[in-house]
């Protein structure tokens, strides 16, 4: 493969000259960066199910809280593009913050109730930067498919609502989350942790896995998955669970009955890093 055809673009107005110069189907994979086996699924996907591949990589400060980690974010953007180019990607924006949000920028995309619970209710504004920066980024790149992670379900969610209710035109993809071979959602932030925190959080897809099971077995009582994780995750010394969720997956309301399918989710802070993942329970 030519690894020397990928362009790195810093501006919009650079990426737009390109796109509108591309032919056929465009598929954008929007990122933060410090690339992982999660993110590389989602561009394989879109390589292959499109003309063109654009990769965006971008710590969108907007999305964090104020006492978050957007200063410490990890951040390696020679190794995410030579992970790129050996994929064979053919563009990659990778904007500055003042390219994205010029002095005096001020309108922002307010996301409605499914952004309200969950991580939305455990960080306020959180879905209000990802959906603005998402847009953003769509108005500049116009592609005809977007690709985001399962791992991020309400993410998703919310990236799908805004496309419906603001007409955007454009697919919105969801890829299965990539997990470590010991089940660890892959996530930049798991650099966090330790080797004993990394330990303790396989805590989480433990809990899930038996919430799971008990469906499995024919439980359909969304509060006793619920319980259930709740007590294997206070089994685990270094956990401190912020929620732990079987809702409807449309909507994000938390269930009594898992009828006919759910989206069971969780945020767990392991020491001072917190991690999120979920499953969905179908038929
Ligand atoms: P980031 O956390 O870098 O994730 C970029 C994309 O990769 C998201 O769609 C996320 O769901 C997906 N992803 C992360 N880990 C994954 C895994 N283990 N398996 C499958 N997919 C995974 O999510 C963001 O960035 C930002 O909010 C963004 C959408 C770029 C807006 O700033």
């Amino acid at each position: 493969m030519d690894q020397s055809d990928t362009l790195v673009l810093d501006t919009g107005a650079a990426m737009r000259a390109v796109r509108a110069g591309l032919a056929g189907t465009v598929g954008l994979v929007p990122t933060m960066g410090y690339l992982h086996q999660g993110h590389m699924a989602l561009v394989r996907r879109s390589r292959e199910e499109n003309d063109h591949t654009i990769v965006s990589i971008f710590v969108n400060p907007t999305q964090f809280g104020p006492q978050e980690d957007f200063q410490r974010y990890p951040r390696d953007p020679e190794r995410d593009l030579s992970l790129l180019k050996k994929e064979g990607v053919d563009f990659v924006f990778m904007p500055s913050v003042p390219e994205i949000y010029p002095a005096g920028f001020d309108t922002y995309v307010a996301p409605g109730s499914i952004a309200e619970r969950l991580e939305g209710a455990a960080r306020p504004g959180h879905f209000r930067g990802v959906a603005t920066v998402v847009l953003k980024l769509f108005n500049i790149v116009q592609p005809t498919r977007a690709y985001f992670g399962q791992k991020d379900a309400q993410q998703v969610a919310v990236i799908k609502k805004m496309a419906l209710d603001l007409a955007l035109g454009l697919e919105i993809t969801p890829v299965p989350t990539v997990r470590e071979p010991d089940g660890l959602a892959m996530s930049s932030r798991n650099v966090y942790l330790n080797p004993s925190e990394h330990q303790a959080a396989l805590c989480l897809w433990r809990s899930l896995r038996a919430a799971r099971d008990l469906w499995a077995k024919g439980e359909r009582r969304a509060e006793t998955l619920r319980q259930s994780m709740r007590t294997i995750l206070e089994s685990e010394p270094l956990a401190r669970i912020e929620y732990v969720s079987a809702a409807y997956g449309e909507t994000l309301q938390e269930l009594e009955e898992i009828q006919p399918a759910a989206q069971v989710s969780l945020a767990v802070w392991i020491g001072k890093t917190r991690l999120i993942d979920n499953i969905e329970l179908r038929v």
